[in-house]
């Protein structure tokens, strides 16, 4: 669709944010039928097998970025993308890691055996002194009698922030600390800019066993963390781009993304091989759908390390590049069987095209889709370029976000389908090529009225 096309859907009250609200008032009900036959060529294609499948294989291992499950993941993609007729680029890009070295503990001068992990920020060295336990290192349980000590200190009900803080208050120059009630493993910590102590972290049982032994005897605690620091790692941004019909340009580009990379140990399987594959699907079934608007499909790595692939994809667009940009869609999180129902959200909670076009596909394929207000994924670096840009999620969220427990048995095919089909056919609103010709009620989507949402996450 051209500028021109998205001024005629305004002049007819159609789903963009701007309208008057008389017009959007009291929208007719959506029609279910086959006025919208523009849709059926997209949504008709889409496989729930497919989607499924594609999370299914994309979860069966952890995705964090930098690791050979990422790269894994970025060839499969690149695959895919190629096998369906794209000239695919894998981006690449560096990214900040932490590496933790090595840490180790002696009790009494025998080494401690359980497995010690070096807390993100600790500084390097060696410490040896008398262990204090410290509780939950709230300011009311950290004695005077801190100075010069090593502190063991349980995990939970403060941030880590504030514990360092307590102990380093009175003078403590390590910290020791094991996990809370019902936490496993030592997969855990950070310190501050600031607090340069070192800092490890053990299992629960570990530490209430050394807990126990303080009862009856005093330790000197040696602490050792050694090569510990930040190194350079690569991931990868995989792109695909399917060029306009030559003879029906726009000179307009859309994009559509999510995020392959997972947290450490986390199948992701709803974050965000769920997205990855919406994306594949629609960029398999657009590759032989003509349209008039360049579409670039493409798969981010180092969200889950602070959006790095997309601020990186976005630092590469030249301004012509991004005056061209009419839309960035980004689904993150689309196939939760436990999550709420379907929401966009904006950086700034303004509505925009691609809210528009969203609340109005909704409303063909199942409902009005409302809006919200949320970074965190990667529609923020495009926002941020001044590019219309909407995240599509579920909200509230499951209860397995972040965790090994995000694996494939909670995947919803009917979710995962829905938001590819709204997606899918608010993409097609703009790329169709016989636009502009929203006159013609037999193509015209419906007006639709849809509000802000502060639900919580
Ligand atoms: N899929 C999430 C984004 C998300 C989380 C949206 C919760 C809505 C609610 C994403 O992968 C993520 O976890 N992002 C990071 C932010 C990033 C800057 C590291 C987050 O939210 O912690
Ligand atoms: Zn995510």
């Amino acid at each position: 669709m051209s500028k021109k096309a998205i001024t005629m859907m305004l002049a007819a009250g159609l789903a963009l944010s701007s309208a008057p609200s008389a017009v959007l008032a009291d929208p007719p009900a959506p029609s279910q039928n086959a006025d919208h036959a523009f849709d059926n060529k997209v949504i008709k294609k889409i496989s729930p097998e497919r989607l499924y499948d594609r999370v299914a294989l994309l979860s069966q291992t952890p995705r964090e970025a930098g690791t050979q499950g990422e790269y894994n993941a970025v060839q499969y993609i690149k695959g895919e993308f190629e096998s369906y007729g794209y000239d695919t680029e894998l981006q690449p890009f560096t990214f900040q890691a932490w590496d933790g070295g090595t840490a180790s503990i002696a009790i009494n001068s025998s080494n401690f055996s359980g497995d010690v992990r070096t807390f993100n920020g600790s500084v390097n060295g060696t410490v040896e002194a008398p262990l204090e336990y410290v509780g939950l290192a709230t300011p009311e349980e950290v004695p005077d009698s801190m100075n010069g000590k090593i502190a063991l200190i349980e995990r939970g009900s403060i941030p880590f922030y504030d514990k360092l803080e307590n102990v380093l208050d009175k003078g403590a120059v390590g910290v020791i600390m094991f996990n809370g009630e019902g936490q496993q493993g030592n997969g855990f910590g950070y310190t501050y800019e600031g607090q340069d102590i070192p800092a490890v972290a053990i299992d629960r049982e570990s530490g209430l066993s050394i807990v126990e032994k303080l009862k009856s005897e005093d330790i000197i605690a040696n602490l050792t963390v050694k090569g510990a620091g930040t190194i350079d790692k690569t991931s990868y941004n995989v792109i695909a781009t399917k060029k306009p019909h030559k003879n029906k340009d726009t000179g307009q580009i859309i994009t559509i993304g999510a995020h392959h990379d997972s947290v450490a140990g986390g199948p992701g399987a709803n974050d965000d091989a769920s997205g990855v594959s919406g994306v594949l699907e629609l960029a398999e079934i657009m590759a032989k759908t003509p349209s008039d608007t360049e579409l670039r499909f493409m798969t981010f790595g180092a969200e889950e390390k602070g959006l790095v692939g997309s601020y990186h994809y976005a630092s590469t667009l030249s301004e012509s590049e991004v005056d061209r940009m009419a839309a960035h869609f980004q689904m993150d999180m689309i196939g939760s069987r436990d999550a709420g129902d379907l929401i966009m959200f904006t950086p700034d909670g303004n509505k925009n095209l691609v809210t528009d076009l969203g609340a109005s596909a909704g409303a063909r394929v199942a409902e009005v889709v409302e809006y919200g207000q949320l970074g965190r994924s990667d529609h923020v670096p495009f926002f941020e370029r001044g590019i219309p840009a909407a995240l599509f999620i579920h909200a509230p969220l499951e209860p397995w976000y972040h965790s090994p427990e995000d694996t494939i048995d909670k995947i919803s095919k009917e979710k995962l389908t829905e938001v590819t089909e709204i997606v899918g056919s608010a993409v097609y609103q703009v790329a169709r090529p016989d636009t502009p010709a929203l006159e013609n009620a037999a193509v015209a989507p419906g007006p639709v009225h849809y509000e802000f949402d502060d639900r919580p996450l």
